[in-house]
């Protein structure tokens, strides 16, 4: 995509890391009388057009939230449902990845999922590894889980004496640069254990369109609004 196919580059934006909370998609699907199930499916396409997107724009990093660790609470019906769909992705992934020059890193502890599943994410990882833009996958992610995993690996390594830049090192977002801009989707002002380390100095930008609705133009608007605030990180 030419530039003047987004209306923002990310370097007009000033931003090198957004961060998605993917929410809606259950809504999204009870309007239309459809299962849950069906909201996510559509929602998953939706990722993929707005990744392209911010590739397009040259956003150094993307974070999608996908699956918190919270999220196992849902019917098994719904999860698995949605590990299917994610099992799927995977497997169009390889095919995918040079399209955009992007490198998929997963954030959350992989240890949960089946060894194929496992198998595939860190191929993935693996394989596009030299790849230019960032697109974190937060799949059984918790902010809270992240920053424990971060204290006992650093623990284990015998460190004391920790340093702010000693567990921003040991956290899964380690290769992404500092998050910019948060765009939560649904209508709902929280975080929901989403980058809670990272987003100490993000903006925070929420909006009622449910992700299945979300658009290019949406993450436009988003970026805009992003565009005229104040970033003061504590100063004057
Ligand atoms: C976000 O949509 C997707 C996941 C959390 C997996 P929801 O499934 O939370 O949709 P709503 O919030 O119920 O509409
Ligand atoms: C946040 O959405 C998690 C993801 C988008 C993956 P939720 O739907 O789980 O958040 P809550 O429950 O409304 O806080
Ligand atoms: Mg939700």
């Amino acid at each position: 995509m030419a530039k003047k196919e987004v209306k923002f580059t990310a370097e007009e934006a000033n931003i090198k890391h957004i961060g998605f909370i993917m929410d809606g998609n259950g809504r999204w699907a009870k309007k239309r009388a459809m299962p849950r199930e069906y909201g996510h499916k559509f929602g998953a396409d939706v990722f993929e057009k707005i990744m392209d997107y911010c590739c397009h724009m040259g956003i150094a990093a993307q974070t999608f939230y996908v699956f918190s660790t919270e999220n196992w609470k849902r019917p098994k019906k719904e999860v698995d449902s949605i590990m299917r769909l994610l099992d799927n992705y995977l497997d169009d992934c390889e095919r995918r990845l040079k399209k955009n020059d992007v490198r998929f890193i997963f954030l959350g502890d992989k240890s949960v999922f089946p060894e194929s599943m496992r198998k595939k994410m860190i191929d993935i990882e693996n394989n596009s590894a030299s790849y230019k833009y960032i697109v974190n996958l937060a799949l059984n992610y918790g902010g809270r889980d992240e920053i424990v995993m971060a204290v006992n690996k650093l623990a284990a390594e015998g460190k004391t004496n920790l340093t702010e830049q000693d567990i921003s090192s040991a956290l899964y977002t380690n290769e992404s640069p500092e998050l910019d801009l948060i765009v939560r989707t649904g209508g709902d002002m929280r975080i929901s254990n989403f980058l809670l380390w990272q987003s100490a100095y993000a903006e925070l930008y929420f909006t009622d369109v449910l992700w299945p609705d979300f658009k290019p133009s949406d993450v436009d608007a988003a970026v805009e609004n992003y565009m005229n605030r104040k970033r003061r990180f504590g100063g004057v």
